[in-house]
């Protein structure tokens, strides 16, 4: 199973006082370097966390695939066109959202679609549809040619975190028969969205399944890992 990292909300951080620490950059390194297969990136609309300078820099400084997760709008494709991550993943996008809510909805905008995929394709991109694990979605995103499908474990996440242990056992059966589905259909299968170190095992035994990408859990854990660090490091130069 492969790790794609998602490096969005190191510049979360940075944003909050407008300044240049944490770099994304700099996490992207070390995520390298801890052997993840992928960087993973969201550039949106409003620019909350990282934006299109940090996806430069990251593409010009790794050397593991970067996978650019973004609105299937032209003025994102042309940021994909220019910059040439080695993957785009389309999502849905809403400005007063928190984060990604839900799957991208490739039944309702079919043609749309099929027609905004062509030149990333031909670009030499491999296209990834973020969809919520359901058979009319995977059907329709084979049909609009995309090479691959991550499947939204959101809800799967939701309802494990409230404990609602026969909702992470339908959620889980949604995810199996979506996974085999669209592998069988000749897609590549990923997933991700809310998963945590508590909850990403039984995710991890889906075979059809071959990367996760998770961000949150990660960035949230490597802010308490080096806390002590940190202030140690600060109080050596206090005194
Ligand atoms: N996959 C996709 C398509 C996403 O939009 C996100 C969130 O940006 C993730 C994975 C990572 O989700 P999380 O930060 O909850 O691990």
């Amino acid at each position: 199973m492969r790790l794609g990292v998602n490096i969005d909300h190191v510049a979360t951080v940075r944003n909050a006082r407008r300044t240049f620490e944490p770099d994304p950059v700099y996490a992207a390194i070390l995520a390298q370097m801890a052997g993840a297969d992928q960087i993973t990136l969201h550039v949106r609309e409003d620019r909350r966390h990282v934006n299109e300078d940090d996806l430069r820099r990251i593409i010009e400084t790794v050397h593991i695939p970067v996978n650019l997760e973004m609105a299937p709008t032209e003025e994102m494709r042309n940021i994909a066109l220019t910059y040439r991550p080695n993957r785009v993943t389309l999502v849905p996008e809403r400005r007063e959202e928190i984060t990604t809510e839900g799957g991208l909805d490739v039944v309702s905008q079919k043609e749309h679609l099929k027609e905004f995929i062509k030149p990333l394709k031909e670009a030499g991109i491999e296209v990834s549809l973020f969809i919520d694990p359901n058979l009319e979605q995977i059907k329709a995103s084979v049909w609009v040619g995309a090479d691959a499908v991550e499947l939204h474990t959101g809800t799967y996440a939701e309802v494990w975190n409230s404990f609602d242990w026969e909702g992470v056992k339908r959620e889980l059966a949604k995810l199996r028969a979506s996974a085999k589905f669209a592998k069988s259909l000749g897609l590549r299968v990923y997933a991700g969205h809310g998963l945590t170190y508590h909850n990403v095992k039984p995710i991890t035994e889906i075979k059809e399944i071959e990367e996760l990408n998770i961000g949150h859990s990660i960035v949230a854990n490597a802010v308490l890992l080096g806390f002590e660090r940190a202030v140690k490091d600060m109080l050596k130069l206090l005194k």
